[in-house]
């Protein structure tokens, strides 16, 4: 009866976690429920973050509390994540452990190679791989580390709104739970969620990440180029990107990027190759099948199309929602109108909670 009741109660708050996405440029807000292993779409929230700096920080407080309000959620609990700059992801390989030694025996094993003392960061891991070499068996950790004072600044806002982060997760392994939900059981895949400032890669291999990492390339460095090159202020640089087509397809069905941006996109393309080259040559396996493109920066007219021809690899837009039901089939219409790609991180985050 007593474990009845404590998996019932595990089961139940589980269920209540949100995942917040707290981006660079927009917060996105998902809530998902799962009944006979069958997880739905609940809600959805979304909240352009216009701002930057001190301003920033008020407006999203209060973009939150605006959420907070006209959901009426039922719970105060979320699941928040880290990227960009305030995180610093590494690999490091160690002799098999389990994970509660792991736990003991990480912060030992690198405290010499971060850049920060242990006291003033939090640490965070994840097995990505377990082998062998020279008899011996192995396994490999992603590990990241974040400043203390970069949390503290979202808890306390959070805890200013009444609200509970209940756990810190890494946006690129976020990628993994959203990719295994929609997974049509490709054996290599390359998910690849393109923000405003950040890029998260996440190299999954049997649906299991095999190497992931973030780079500072997002929309806003298209909008620098754009406002430099067009003497234009930022807004319209954003509505240029979102009505012009700025990669045109000629006549020849060749994806022609405008003069502006073609160097920026040159080089997502070439970090993207960095990593499968990576991949390819450290773990021995082919080509990805598909690259998974999410995030409001996917959402670039012909973007799809120009990196499946740079690339030579198919290449798609993500879809988070396709298994749980989709935004505007029941959920709220608030965000009706925002496309479903760019709650990639949002779900990854709510389905930790599961
Ligand atoms: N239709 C569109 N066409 C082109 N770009 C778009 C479109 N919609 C959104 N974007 C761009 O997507 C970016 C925002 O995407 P997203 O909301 O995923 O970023 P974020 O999560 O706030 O940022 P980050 O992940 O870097 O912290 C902006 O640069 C925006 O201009
Ligand atoms: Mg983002």
């Amino acid at each position: 009866m007593r474990n009845f009741k404590t998996n019932f109660l595990k089961t139940f708050f589980k269920k209540q976690i949100i995942g917040l996405d707290i981006g660079a440029s927009s917060v996105k807000i998902v809530q998902v429920t799962k009944e006979n292993g069958t997880i739905s779409l609940k809600k959805t929230a979304y909240s352009k973050l216009t701002s930057m700096g001190k301003d920033r920080d008020i407006l999203l407080k209060q973009s939150i509390r605006d959420i907070w309000r006209e959901q009426n959620f039922e719970t105060n609990k979320v699941g928040i994540s880290l990227s960009g700059k305030k995180v610093i992801a590494r690999y490091i390989e160690l002799p098999y452990m389990e994970k509660k030694q792991l736990g003991k025996a990480l912060p030992f094993e690198i405290q010499t190679l971060i850049p920060y003392s242990l006291e003033d960061v939090m640490l965070t891991s994840h097995v990505v791989d377990e082998f062998e070499k020279n008899g011996e068996k192995k396994i490999r950790v992603l590990y990241a580390v974040s400043l203390k004072k970069e949390i503290d600044k979202i808890i306390s806002l959070l805890t200013a709104l009444k609200l509970e982060a209940v756990f810190i997760d890494l946006d690129m392994i976020s990628l993994e739970r959203v990719y295994r939900l929609n997974s049509s059981g490709e054996e290599d895949v390359l998910m690849v969620d393109i923000g405003a400032e950040t890029t998260n890669f996440n190299f999954l291999h049997d649906g299991s990440t095999l190497f992931a990492r973030d780079i500072e390339w997002g929309g806003n460095i298209l909008n620098a180029s754009l406002r430099k090159n067009l003497k234009i202020m930022y807004q319209e640089a954003e509505e240029i990107k979102k009505k012009r087509e700025l990669i045109t397809i000629g006549a020849d069905g060749k994806a022609e990027p405008n003069s502006h941006i073609i160097e920026h996109l040159n080089r997502l393309s070439k970090e993207i190759n960095l990593v499968i080259r990576h991949c390819m040559f450290n773990s021995q396996i082919g080509m990805p099948e598909i690259i998974y493109i999410s995030g409001g920066g996917a959402l670039l007219k012909n973007l799809d199309v120009y990196l499946e021809q740079s690339l030579e690899i198919p290449v798609k837009i993500f879809n988070p929602f396709e298994k749980t039901g989709q935004i505007n089939s029941g959920a709220n219409g608030g965000s009706s109108r925002i496309h479903s790609t760019i709650f990639t991180m949002a779900l990854g985050l709510a389905l930790r909670s599961e």
